[in-house]
């Protein structure tokens, strides 16, 4: 005789949206943190970003967004400055907004 088969429900949990970022060969995904910049919420994350200055000069904080861009704030100046047309982000600049 089988025993009574039980049924497990995986227990729902909403969808956290999330940014995926790359630098170099450090790929993290960062949970939305309204306010907060990519830099710091990856690094509280555990995320080992490169960065330096926080200001925007010195571009060591670039990173490639995998996906959810739609999170970020639009460009600001110094990203512009830094970046021009490349499709990076300056990890420092750009901050969480969903
Ligand atoms: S840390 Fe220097 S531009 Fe972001």
């Amino acid at each position: 005789m089988r025993p009574a088969e039980e049924k497990f429900k995986k227990p729902k949990t909403p969808e956290q949206p999330f940014v995926e970022l790359r630098q170099g060969n450090v790929t993290c995904s960062v949970p939305l943190s309204r306010g907060t910049t990519l830099l710091d919420a990856a690094l509280k994350q555990g995320c080992s970003v490169q960065f330096k200055c926080r200001k925007g000069t010195c571009g060591r904080c670039a990173v490639d967004i995998i996906s959810g861009s739609a999170y970020l704030t639009e460009r600001n100046e110094a990203e512009q400055k830094k970046l021009g047309t490349s499709p990076r982000r300056l990890a420092c600049q750009a901050v969480l907004n969903g």
